[in-house]
């Protein structure tokens, strides 16, 4: 009896109607079908992936340098000293990199494969700002040497750091890294020396008396996707205060304020409503959040501005084509035109979410980290003329877990058809995992809107290069 239960009809018009119907009436419905992205800077979605393959990850140089172009003016227009790092973990292909260094980004890195990657790219020492918590001995030592901005994480760093300089001729620029509460959760306490606790202050002290090191920067990143600009105006207020403390009780001016990156993209969380360009405010209101504070300084006293961005310079930019492989789901695959039965409505009601249409891509969560926090936009490559449905995206692996939207509105999809997923320029080509498949390859459609590719599909070589049999296993059969 249990097994046959059939829950009753909450509302028969409910039970009888299309689902189309229900997003008419629904106010916050964005239409009946998601519009189509079928070209990249122009160039043809189909022609991308005939020439590479699928998946594919597409980047446009000419919104990287949009981005670049309109984050220089909102800083610079406001406040003229100021400074621009790449954040190389947010996206490390060398092209990439290069397209920033072109617009007179420096580097930041955060570890010693971060960066001896830039070093072999050519960049110079005095043009890295080298971050996080754990900076190999041989990394300190040859940042040291090459004239890096090394960032102070903690003591045990900085006493490597006095040993290193111990005998040096000429005092080492150093930066010290700060955690403070900028009003927004979570804190980010594990970077750092804590402000609140005067930590920060005896850290800078010792700098400040040690005649081998320079203290250049006070530095400070307080999250990613900060969305209220206002938890930069309290940073920068608390960290020109401790500047100022710094000044007055130990003589030192600091130069530099490095405020860290952390500004959002146009991109949304699992849970929150859109469109992202209303969620988002634009980045004129972070460079007036902290240009304020520092304007407010006499001319004098103002210092260097640094700021070490990524997530709102790249992501955007940053587009994944995949391909249905296969389309799943229970009872009817897609929702036609014609009205939901009330059986199928009420098998709905009981297999809940399981009762979705699911599409099976060749692109997963292996290559797509941060489908766990963002919900990215789906587009299909080409127009479909039909209602659209609560749909599952699947990736290809043999894991429950790779599920890339859990629900997502979408029209009909058939196998062989291609969706682009966005933004996804941030930390997840870097993030993606050689798991099970090969990652795919990455291209750049320059700004002459010819696509070339900047890191190739892997092959089985790259991936099982490093593994080595022992004797004993070789001959094995
Ligand atoms: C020290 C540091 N600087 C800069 C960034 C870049 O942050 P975002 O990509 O949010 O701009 C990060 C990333 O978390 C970071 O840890």
């Amino acid at each position: 009896m249990a097994d046959s239960y059939l829950p009753p009809l909450i509302s028969g018009e409910l039970g009888q109607g299309t689902l189309k119907a229900a997003a008419d009436r629904n106010f916050y419905a964005r239409g009946t079908h998601p519009a189509a992205l079928t070209s990249i800077d122009d160039v043809p979605i189909s022609q991308l992936l005939q020439q590479f393959g699928s998946p594919l990850f597409v980047f446009s140089e000419r919104d990287l340098r949009a981005k670049a172009h309109r984050m220089r003016k909102a800083f610079k227009t406001r406040y003229a000293k100021t400074s621009f790092a790449w954040s190389v973990k947010t996206n490390y292909l060398n092209a990439i990199i290069q397209v920033f260094r072109s617009e007179g980004w420096i580097a930041e890195v955060v570890s010693d494969f971060e960066y001896e990657k830039v070093r072999r790219l050519g960049i110079p020492g005095k043009d890295i700002v080298f971050n996080g918590p754990y900076k190999p001995r041989a990394a300190l030592q040859r940042a040291v040497d090459e004239g890096a901005l090394i960032q102070i994480d903690n003591w045990d760093e900085l006493s490597h750091i006095e040993e290193i300089v111990a005998h040096a001729r000429q005092p080492l620029e150093v930066g010290l890294r700060v955690w403070l509460d900028a009003g927004i959760r979570p804190v980010w306490s594990k970077f750092g020396f804590a402000l609140a606790n005067g930590e920060a202050e005896r850290a800078a002290a010792r700098i400040i008396g040690n005649p081998k090191l320079k203290l250049h920067t006070l530095h400070c990143h307080i999250g990613t996707y900060i969305l209220a600009p206002e938890a930069y105006g309290i940073t920068a207020r608390k960290l020109v205060a401790l500047r100022e403390q710094l000044h007055s009780r130990y003589g030192h001016l600091v130069e530099c304020l490095n405020l860290g990156g952390g500004f959002p993209s146009h991109s949304l969380l699992h849970g929150m409503a859109g469109p992202a360009e209303t969620a988002v405010r634009p980045v004129e209101d972070y460079a007036d959040a902290i240009t304020d504070v520092l304007n407010d300084l006499p001319a004098r006293k103002r210092p260097l501005l640094r700021l070490e961005s990524g997530r709102c310079l790249v992501d955007e930019a940053g587009y994944l084509l995949t391909t249905v492989v296969a389309v799943k789901g229970i009872g009817r695959s897609v929702v036609s035109e014609a009205d939901l039965s009330a059986r199928d409505y009420k098998e709905r009601l009981i297999l809940g979410e399981d009762s979705k249409v699911g599409y099976v891509l060749d692109a997963g969560i292996n290559v797509l980290y941060t489908a766990a926090w963002y919900q990215f936009d789906v587009r299909p490559a080409r127009l479909i003329n039909a209602p659209i449905t609560p749909s599952r995206l699947y990736g290809p692996l043999c894991m429950n877990i790779d599920v890339i939207r859990e629900n997502v509105d979408l029209p009909p999809l058939t196998t062989g058809d291609v969706i682009s997923l966005h933004p996804v320029g941030a930390y997840n080509f870097d993030q993606s995992m050689q798991f099970i498949a090969y990652r795919p390859a990455v291209v750049l459609v320059g700004l002459d809107g010819k696509p070339e590719v900047i890191r190739a599909r892997e092959t089985l070589d790259d991936v099982q290069g490093p593994e080595r049999i022992p004797a004993a296993l070789a001959g094995t059969r």
